[in-house]
């Protein structure tokens, strides 16, 4: 995990050592500064040398402005490491969520990703900075007063060695009770995380549905946890403190009783007594400061763990070396091929079948409702990869096709769809930055979004919200074939597009699809059999499975399940004007 993380420091290595380093001469300064103190006072007011006062004196100031100096230095160079390793992890983390596909998206809600990329990484952030500061400094300033206190007295330091084991043990007992808690927190920081970007994401429907309350409830109850949870680890963390204190105060003492002895048996000066009370204090400061490490690398543990779960995670879909980097054409084969979400045989979402598709035909895909129509078709541009079998686009298989090219050849209008906040333009350049104006008249004209777009104050470049919610569900989706046209694609899936548009728009769309796109192989997804009734094949899906693939003149004498679907939309409670 360390050495996942610590890959992200790359430019900031430098001051990552620096910072140490500069700490290290701080510590040294500021621990020889007893010593002259001592010598001042045995040397210089014990013996009323004024000289040696002013020049020792002279001599401290010199030294503790040096400390200071080294501290700025390392403590700049902490906060630029530090910042840096932040920045880079947090690119880190984005770059590699990008590569994510469908099913690793599966594996992560986006409010845990959203967690990992901001709380946990600050977390992350100033544990770091804490290592490299006090992580470097504690053990040093430990190390370095011991030997200055045995050099002075080592009968007298060996009262340090006695309460150590106390501390220690202390500190162990906290830090066990502790973590455990720390990890229930950023669990919690998930769900608080979650409740809020659900709740924001439907406030529409949480409005309409007057569930107000009922969300401010969720919420209250997850940040209740969360208080919960924080105050119990503080309780735990907050006997470090008096732990510390305790010790301090008991050595402080004890030097001081034998100390005292000492002197009046004249086998130490006072200027040695004050210097030993000095490196006292030093060691238990030093000894605060790594508790405080051990708590903040306690606490940032589970961040950590987590940040390396993403970038540990490996894109399922990846791409082949010499990958072909052409779509000859818009046939689609299905050979033998069989998915489960869960890569797992056992639990299939489409039994293994067999399928073939001509170029440029026109496809309709029928089936009830998690029939497995949306997860037949995402197979196609690969947003899945087959669990068995193989997918063929223009006779290849579709894992030999370099990822791009696929992806622009097979235009696929997801049925959830989206569009992001920018101008309408803008959003439909993501289906090609270099269409003209021209061009993207023309699309929208198919789609036919182009009458409403023109409609609007500002036309082309109306603002729309992020997901698209200032336009109605129908311009919406039109928005969204328009944007999958511009690629031009040899493949164009729509995945159940046209259910907020009227019939008759529908029928607009699919005319002019018909007769400017004759090329392209159509894939259509419809709830009513009247959109896709004239395709020239119709697909039946029945739990997984193919149930019947043929016109609809055919299907309707052959196809139980077709004619059923039929005879319900045509006479049933249907209120399609069309059908
Ligand atoms: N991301 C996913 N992870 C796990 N299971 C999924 C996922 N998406 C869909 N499923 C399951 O796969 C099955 C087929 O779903 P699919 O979305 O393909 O149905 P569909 O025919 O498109 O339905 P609809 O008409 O409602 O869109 C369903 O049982 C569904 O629960
Ligand atoms: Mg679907």
């Amino acid at each position: 995990m360390i050495k996942k993380l610590s890959a992200s420091i790359r430019e900031f290595k430098k001051d990552t050592l620096l910072s140490p380093l500069f700490i290290m001469a701080e510590v040294l300064l500021e621990v020889s500064i007893p010593l002259i103190m001592a010598d001042l006072v045995d040397r210089g007011v014990e013996a009323g040398n004024m000289d040696h006062i002013l020049n020792r004196g002279f001599l401290l100031v010199l030294l503790a402005l040096l400390s200071l100096f080294f501290g700025v230095l390392a403590a700049n160079a902490a906060a630029r490491a530090s910042a840096g390793f932040a920045k880079n992890l947090r690119q880190d983390l984005f770059h590699n969520i990008q590569a994510f596909s469908f099913s690793n998206l599966d594996k992560y809600s986006s409010s845990s990703l959203i967690t990992r990329i901001t709380t946990d990484v600050t977390n992350v952030q100033q544990a770091f900075m804490m290592l490299i500061r006090m992580g470097a400094r504690s053990p040093a300033m430990l190390v370095f007063a011991m030997i200055m206190a045995f050099q002075i007295n080592g009968r007298l330091a060996l009262i340090y060695l006695a309460v150590l084991p106390f501390l220690a043990g202390g500190l162990i007992f906290i830090m066990r009770n502790a973590l455990p808690i720390f990890e229930k927190v950023f669990q919690t920081y998930d769900v608080l995380n979650r409740v809020v970007q659900e709740n924001l994401r439907g406030i529409r429907v949480v409005k309409s549905f007057v569930r107000e309350d009922h969300e401010i409830q969720k919420f209250s109850d997850t940040s209740e946890t969360l208080y919960r949870y924080f105050v119990k680890a503080e309780h735990f963390l907050a006997g470090t403190m008096p732990l510390m204190q305790a010790s301090v105060y008991s050595c402080m003492l004890l030097i001081s009783w034998v100390g005292a002895k000492l002197i009046l048996s004249s086998e130490m000066s006072t200027g040695q007594l004050m210097s030993m009370i000095t490196y006292t204090m030093q060691i238990l400061m030093s000894l605060m400061m790594l508790s405080m490490v051990l708590v903040m690398s306690t606490i940032s543990r589970a961040p950590a763990v987590r940040i390396t779960e993403v970038l540990d995670e490996k894109p399922s879909i990846t791409q082949k070396e010499n990958a072909v980097a052409q779509v000859r054409d818009g046939s689609v084969r299905f050979r033998n091929v069989s998915f489960s979400y869960t890569g797992d045989a056992s639990s299939l979402c489409l039994w293994p079948m067999d399928l073939t598709i001509e170029s440029g035909q026109t496809i309709g895909i029928i089936g009830g409702t998690g029939s497995g129509k949306s997860s037949l078709v995402q197979l196609i541009p690969r947003l899945y990869d087959v669990t068995d079998g193989a997918v063929l686009v223009g006779g290849t298989d579709v894992r030999d096709i370099d990822l791009k090219t696929l992806r622009v050849n097979v235009a696929m209008v997801l049925q959830r769809n989206t569009l992001f906040s920018g101008t309408v333009e803008e959003n439909l350049r993501w289906g090609n930055p270099d269409a003209t104006a021209e061009d993207l008249a023309r699309a929208c004209e198919l789609a036919q979004a182009d009458g409403f777009i023109r409609r609007f104050e500002h036309g082309y470049d109306t603002r729309l919200e992020q997901g698209g919610t200032n336009v109605s569900g129908g311009q919406r989706q039109r928005l969204c074939i328009a944007r999958a046209l511009l690629k031009k694609p040899k493949i164009l899936i729509l995945d159940d597009s046209t259910s907020a548009v009227d019939t008759q728009t529908e029928a607009r769309i699919k005319e002019a699809l018909r007769n400017e796109m004759p090329d392209t192989t159509k894939l259509i997804i419809a709830q009513r059999i009247s959109s896709i009734q004239d395709a020239d094949r119709i697909l039946v899906l029945d739990n997984g499975r193919i149930s019947g693939f043929g016109t609809h003149d055919e299907l309707l004498v052959q196809n139980t399940v077709y004619r059923e679907v039929y005879e319900s939309q045509t006479k049933g409670g249907d209120f399609d004007v069309s059908a």
